[in-house]
């Protein structure tokens, strides 16, 4: 019997330092000290044998258990030592280096320039508001005085979609007819900024795809003289005192009368000239007092109430600032001009 279990004993030992790795230390266990593993299996003999012989058996096949379980628990952790030390010195990593440092990522200068220009007309008592870039060419055109084939039309040259009727918008004012609709007969002083889209030659100035804020404000009393202040008040904060801003007549079909305001570019750029056509002025936005038939499109009696609406380009804007010689710069996504703001 005490045989047997020594054999037991040191057939178990042989074969477990046999056992290269981790997984075969695993299966060695279960052979050993499985279900229905050899260890179980001797302890199950007690049973069959005389009582006389059970005390020194089942004390032998104890220490014999006893003896491959502690020979396997220092095996095992002999293997995952080993494991570790192999992959530390194939994958070698010194937690002592210091990190990466994290690069902070930073607003782009569009998203600032619309935040300042928010910014200033909220101390004017504006709110902003969203407006949708697919638009209908009802609102887009019609309901701001442009009936088909009126000749304005062709200052907004446009994007169509393969749905008939609607276009991806040439600029923020159709915002001016669903703001009216959902707000009249109450008096509104609101910013609608967001994307517009021409399909126009691209240039230094101009973009096919380029953000616009449009302004409107209705109420009793509303005058030119008001818009000229906000206009004017608005250019001081943006641009400081220093700049001129020139503000001559103009045409839209859905403001009467109508203008368009102009900054000086920096006077010390060597690109001035080219960038302004030899004047000297970049024009910023296009302004006027609401036209009445665009009011009663919106849902306003302009016999009770007067408004004016205007439409300014952010990025125009960021090149008077900046003196940035190209608007293109702006959407190609070049980390060293992003980084410059
Ligand atoms: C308009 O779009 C009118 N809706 C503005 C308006 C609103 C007038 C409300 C009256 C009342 P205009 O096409 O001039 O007007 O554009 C207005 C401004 O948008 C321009 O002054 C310029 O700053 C900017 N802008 C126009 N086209 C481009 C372009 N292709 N790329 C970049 N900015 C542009």
């Amino acid at each position: 019997m005490a045989d047997e279990l020594n054999d037991l004993e040191s057939q178990g030992l042989g074969e477990l330092r046999g056992c290269g790795d981790e997984p075969g230390l695993r299966l060695w266990n279960t052979k050993y000290f499985g279900e229905n593993g050899l260890v179980k299996a001797a302890l199950g003999k007690l049973k069959t044998l005389a009582p006389a012989e059970r005390k020194t058996y089942g004390q032998d096949a104890n220490r014999v258990k006893l003896s491959l379980e502690t020979a396997y628990a220092s095996a095992l952790a002999t293997a995952k030592e080993a494991a570790l030390q192999a992959s530390l010195n194939a994958d070698p990593l010194d937690v002592t280096l210091p990190g990466r440092p994290i690069t902070p990522g930073r607003l782009h200068p569009a998203t600032k320039i619309l935040r300042d220009i928010a910014a200033i007309f909220a101390d004017l008592g504006f709110q902003v508001y969203r407006s949708r870039e697919v638009e209908t060419d009802e609102m887009n055109f019609e309901l701001l005085n442009m009936p088909p084939h009126h000749p304005a039309r062709d200052m907004w040259d446009t994007f169509f979609t393969t749905v008939p009727g609607q276009i991806l918008r040439t600029h923020t004012s159709p915002g001016q007819i669903h703001l009216m609709r959902q707000m009249a007969p109450h008096s509104i002083r609101a910013l609608l900024p967001g994307m517009c889209y021409r399909n126009e030659a691209i240039s230094t100035r101009s973009e096919i795809q380029f953000l616009q804020v449009e302004g409107v404000v209705i109420g009793e009393g509303v005058t030119m003289a008001d818009l000229k202040g906000t206009l004017t008040a608005f250019a001081r904060r943006m641009f400081g005192p220093e700049r001129q801003v020139r503000i001559r007549s103009s045409y839209f079909p859905f403001t009467e009368p109508s203008i368009e305001v102009d900054i000086d570019w920096p006077k010390e750029d060597p690109n001035r000239d080219r960038l302004t056509k030899g004047t000297g002025w970049l024009e910023i936005l296009g302004a006027g007092m609401l036209h009445p038939t665009v009011m009663r499109n919106g849902g306003y009696d302009p016999d009770r109430v007067t408004g004016f609406a205007f439409g300014m380009g952010p990025q125009r804007m960021l090149m008077l600032k900046h003196a940035i010689d190209d608007i293109r710069l702006f959407w190609q996504n070049d980390l060293r001009f992003l980084k410059q703001f």
